[in-house]
């Protein structure tokens, strides 16, 4: 039986947007592609999801049409050059302003290919169908796009949503342990902004028998349905969407002083940023300490640590200092009262982020 559910499309800034979990991926990408009139129809992989994700629906009859462009995978290619090459193909297969695209891979797809759509022709839809667990619960949803630049990550980009995201948790087969991990820690950090019920589920989850919890399908349309619920709320960011910034002014320093040395998954560097966070959560906003400490072990137990020295502390904090969220001097932070109890624009002095970093290092 078909279960298809549309999440959310009433807001303003939203009404173009549909968030779809499918069960029939088939009917559900026929019905939106047909919901876009186009006069050609493409679709952007890169080398790997055209690998092992295109075969999913290159086979269907609303495909058959379709005419592929590929750029390289991961992060490391999310730049200008990508991007010039997705214009220039589809300038080159002769596609208008009437054209429609529909961008099949991880956040690194969904983000480009995104930008790619909305400056091309200035503007011609899309449909954002996310193939990695961290592209289904964040990157694909929200209309932010855009592309790395001159070393700084998303520096270039527009909000602009996609006509439609399909989730389907099929695609995530092929997907490796660590990716994975990488999504759930968005996951995570949902449930934190949510509810007790949210947050207690997603500690539970077991990874070694998935069967045994709540299917993950449900746990990613619950966690989508906050980011929707919050970027329907505030699209440019001026307010709630801050929320989903928790674990990421530490996370983005981690993440920046890792590619010093060795990378780390976003997700990751999340993970270990909300250790930090919930510790200032508890210190300066009234956190529960039992939660934090519950949460701290799941992080602990599932994504390892990632090991610093006191004598990181001043460029993880100069790297805190440069985080774009930030206005004047202060270093911006948003923290908890309790899960789902949200504090944004609160600071924290350096003596209050390296006694986090302590507790990091302790822990
Ligand atoms: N727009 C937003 O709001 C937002 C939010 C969070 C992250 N992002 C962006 O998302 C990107 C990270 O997303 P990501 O983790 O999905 O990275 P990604 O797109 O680079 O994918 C990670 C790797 O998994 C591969 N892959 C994709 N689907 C697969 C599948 N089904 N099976 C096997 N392998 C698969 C990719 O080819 C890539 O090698 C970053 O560029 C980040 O800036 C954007
Ligand atoms: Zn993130």
């Amino acid at each position: 039986m078909e279960k298809n559910i549309i999440i959310d499309d009433t807001s303003k800034f939203m009404e173009q947007q549909k968030v779809i979990i499918s069960e029939n991926l088939e009917q559900v990408l026929t019905t939106a592609i047909a919901q876009c009139p186009h006069d050609k129809l493409f679709v952007l992989t890169d080398e790997t999801t055209h690998r092992l994700c295109l075969p999913l629906i290159s086979g269907f009859d609303c495909m058959a049409e379709a005419q592929s462009i590929i750029i390289g995978a991961t992060d490391a290619n999310k730049t200008l050059d990508s991007l010039s090459h997705v214009w220039s193909e589809l300038q080159r297969m002769g596609a208008t302003r009437h054209s429609l695209m529909v961008n099949l891979g991880g956040g690194m797809v969904t983000d480009l290919g995104g930008f790619a759509a909305s400056t091309f022709k200035r503007g011609i839809p899309y449909i954002n169908i996310p193939t990695t667990l961290l592209s289904m619960v964040d990157a694909s949803v929200g209309g932010k796009t855009g592309i790395n630049f001159g070393g700084l990550k998303n520096e270039i980009g527009v909000f602009n949503n996609a006509d439609c995201v399909i989730l389907d948790t099929v695609f995530l087969r092929t997907m490796d342990h660590e990716n994975l991990l990488s999504g759930y820690a968005e996951m995570l950090k949902h449930g934190l902004i949510s509810n007790d019920r949210m947050w207690a589920e997603l500690l539970n989850f077991d990874f070694e028998k998935p069967g045994e919890s709540r299917p993950l399908s449900t746990l990613i349309a619950d966690s989508v349905a906050v980011k929707q619920r919050i970027v329907t709320e505030d699209p440019t960011e001026h307010g709630i969407r801050k929320a989903l910034n928790l674990g990421h002014t530490v996370g983005h320093a981690f993440e920046s002083l890792a590619l010093e040395r060795k990378p780390i998954l976003h997700g990751f560097a999340v993970a270990y940023g909300l250790i930090p966070e919930l510790y200032l959560c508890c210190a300066k906003t009234g956190f529960p300490t039992g939660k934090m400490r519950q949460t701290v072990s799941f992080i602990k137990n599932q994504y390892g640590s990632m090991s610093i020295t006191c004598d990181d502390y001043p460029r993880l904090l100069e790297l805190m200092h440069h985080d774009k969220k930030n206005r004047g001097n202060a270093i911006n932070f948003t923290l908890l009262g309790d899960i789902g109890d949200i504090r944004i624009n609160q600071t924290a002095s350096e003596e209050d982020i390296k006694e986090a970093l302590d507790f990091y290092r302790e822990c």
